[in-house]
């Protein structure tokens, strides 16, 4: 049976973040998903009560650390040439300790340190308490390595530091981990098994939040809807004596911190994701209606070769089941393309659920080989590069027909949007997002950052809605 801490702290844990006079400066650059992002702001806050600062200027860094994914190779490609790019940094200030933090740091171990020469430390996701024992050692002359993945760590008594957060939005880790290894993924491998936080620090980060001032909250995690606190993988309360939580009710919980906190939700697996969350999101008006539900290919073959637990009609009863509860719901999807053994009719399949469905939005891309996964071990990577850009430019293409088709339908409609922030193109517009985590941009008039505006929406492109407040 599944084992999960149970300890919870009396009362509600306090989230403090220290304002020490810290005196060394931590430069952090992330990679990969928003739980690499949220992981870096834990990075921050163990460094904060540890003498450093973060800093945006590299040159005044005393210590570089690269929060690193491992998903697709490209992404490592990108990360080793930034870590190179150091060696210059390093050369003028033989004191700069260099250090790879997460998915990279897990898959690739000591090679980085070793074969490579590029960095002094290495630190999984699971080992950032560490980081200041770790760095003295680096700091008497040693390399310095811990990758340990952990079956507890969630981190959940830390007070992350916001970085890069204008006071917003904010993520909020609910757990760890993945357990589903689809046969392609590399993330069970470099960030261990499934761990949820408790409710109650979940909660209680939220309220802090906004206290703070916050607008919005995002709850992170590779599979939401596994989110158990006190239940076990059959279903099964644990422990009679304390209150069991799944997703669905730690989001209501959530909702219920202020009415005017929006709560939003990633990443739902469509296996998982009961119609429970939905009559949630549809009770409380502060839950986006917005779901990201990756289904990967619209082929129930590959699917089954992916190891996802699911079919296409099963994927399409779920979207049918949304839609039945909030017609309205925007559906965002993942999408690979060329997967081992992907025929042209399989493709097709793909091209053929996206059709059924009109995403909102995608994220889509070629299917890329990872070592240690079921895939590498026991598949042929057997579609031809060339075939597998091709298919993605198709998928690209028709997602783009769909999302051009969707912003049509909102022209005329008003909108309630949070205002993130100045619009790329323009110091007299804002950018921000509505319900359906569409970028709305619109001139400032007298609005400022974290208002909640009504916008007209009156033009569109391909990834925006342009508009103006009434
Ligand atoms: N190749 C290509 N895409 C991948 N993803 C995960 N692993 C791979 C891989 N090996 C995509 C999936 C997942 C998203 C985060 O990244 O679509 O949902
Ligand atoms: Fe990877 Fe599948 Fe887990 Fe998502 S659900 S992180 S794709 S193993």
């Amino acid at each position: 049976m599944e084992k999960i801490i149970l300890e919870e702290k009396q009362g509600n844990p306090t989230f403090k973040v220290s304002l020490k006079n810290n005196s060394k400066k931590l430069y952090l650059e992330s990679y990969g998903c928003q739980m690499n992002f949220s992981d870096s702001e834990i990075v921050a806050s163990i460094l904060d009560k540890n003498g450093y600062n973060t800093t945006r200027d590299l040159k005044e860094s005393d210590l570089i650390l690269i929060n690193t994914c491992s998903i697709r190779e490209k992404a490592e490609f990108t990360v080793r040439n930034r870590l190179k790019s150091f060696k210059k940094l390093k050369k003028q200030n033989p004191k700069l300790i260099v250090g790879i933090l997460g998915c990279m740091a897990e898959r690739m171990k000591e090679s980085l340190l070793e074969e490579e020469k590029l960095v002094d430390l290495v630190v999984g996701p699971d080992a950032y308490r560490d980081l200041p024992t770790l760095l003295e050692e680096v700091e008497g002359g040693q390399k310095s390595v811990n990758v340990l993945l952990s079956r507890e760590e969630t981190y959940a008594d830390i007070s992350p530091v916001r970085l890069d957060s204008k006071g917003i939005s904010g993520f909020i880790s609910i757990m760890r981990g993945c357990d589903n290894m689809c046969s392609f993924c590399v993330v069970p491998f470099t960030r261990g098994r499934e761990r949820s936080r408790s409710p109650l620090t979940i909660v209680a980060e939220a309220k802090d939040l906004y206290q703070k001032g916050y607008k919005e909250v995002i709850l992170l995690g590779q599979n939401v809807d596994s989110y158990r606190w006190n239940i076990n993988k059959k279903e099964e309360v644990i422990d009679q004596n304390i209150p069991s939580t799944n997703f669905s009710e730690l989001l209501e919980k959530v909702a219920l911190v202020a009415k005017d906190l929006r709560v939003r939700f990633s990443t739902s697996h469509p296996k998982d994701m009961t119609d429970d969350v939905v009559h949630v999101m549809k009770k409380h008006r502060n839950i986006c209606n917005y779901i990201h539900l990756p289904v990967q290919s619209g082929s129930s073959k590959i699917l089954q070769k992916m190891n996802r637990g699911y079919s296409k009609e099963w994927y399409l009863k779920r979207i049918k089941s949304i839609r039945e509860i909030i017609p309205n719901c925007a559906i965002s999807t993942d999408i690979i393309t060329g997967f081992c053994d992907e025929s042209d009719e399989d493709f097709q399949e793909t091209l053929d659920l996206m059709k059924k469905v009109e995403f909102n939005f995608s994220y889509m891309f070629f299917y890329s080989e990872r070592p240690k996964t079921l895939a590498e071990r026991k598949f042929k990577d057997n579609v031809p590069l060339e075939i597998k850009k091709l298919r993605l430019q198709r998928v690209i293409d028709l997602q783009k027909e769909h999302s051009l088709k969707n912003n049509e339908s909102s022209v005329g409609k008003i909108m309630e949007v949070l205002v993130e922030g100045p619009s790329k193109k323009s110091a007299l517009e804002y950018c921000g997002r509505n319900d359906e985590n569409y970028k709305v941009v619109f001139p400032k008039e007298d609005s400022k950052e974290g208002d909640y505006v009504n916008v007209l929406i009156e033009r569109f492109t391909s990834a925006t809605l342009i508009g103006k407040i009434i």
